[in-house]
């Protein structure tokens, strides 16, 4: 990794904006939004589920990932992103690996998620077990 990288939990949008807003456009520039193309959107995705980010030196946001509750033992997993210019520097991987422990410290106990087909080989590197095409699971 090239420089130090903060991870920022937040639950809500208005708790973290400016984080928020970064995000919400990583999210819309690189990840598989097809029918939502706004960041208003995108925010609005936020309430009700916890965003982890990972910030430079500079409080730039340079990955996310997003973690949804489902019920008390299960999440979901969404909206995956890092840096186009820092792939393969563990941001991926440090936002994931984050949002895991968040999900196993309030008791969740497997994570699901839908892939893109070109995320699927890093999924599986993360140790999440293919159900589908695009669908895996983890226990965590
Ligand atoms: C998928 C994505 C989040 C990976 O982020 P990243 O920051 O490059 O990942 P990392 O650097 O943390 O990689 C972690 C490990 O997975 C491996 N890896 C990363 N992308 C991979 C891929 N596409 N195929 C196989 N392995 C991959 C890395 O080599 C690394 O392995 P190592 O720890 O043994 O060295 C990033 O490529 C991305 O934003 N893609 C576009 C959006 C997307 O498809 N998101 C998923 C939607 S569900």
């Amino acid at each position: 990794m090239r420089q130090n990288l903060e991870i920022v939990r937040f639950d809500r949008p208005e708790h973290e904006p400016e984080l928020s807003v970064q995000a919400a456009r990583l999210v819309l520039e690189i990840g598989n939004y097809k029918k939502t193309r706004d960041v208003e959107t995108v925010l609005w995705h936020m309430e009700g589920r916890t965003t982890l980010v990972a910030v430079d030196d500079n409080r730039q946001v340079v990955g996310t990932a997003a973690l949804k509750r489902v019920n008390s033992t299960l999440g979901v997993l969404d909206d995956v992103v890092s840096d186009p210019s820092m792939r393969g520097d563990g941001i991926g991987r440090k936002v994931v690996k984050t949002a895991e422990e968040v999900a196993l410290s309030e008791g969740i106990l497997e994570l699901n998620l839908a892939s893109s087909l070109t995320a699927a080989s890093f999924y599986k590197h993360l140790g999440y077990t293919q159900l589908g095409e695009r669908f895996f699971r983890k226990y965590l």
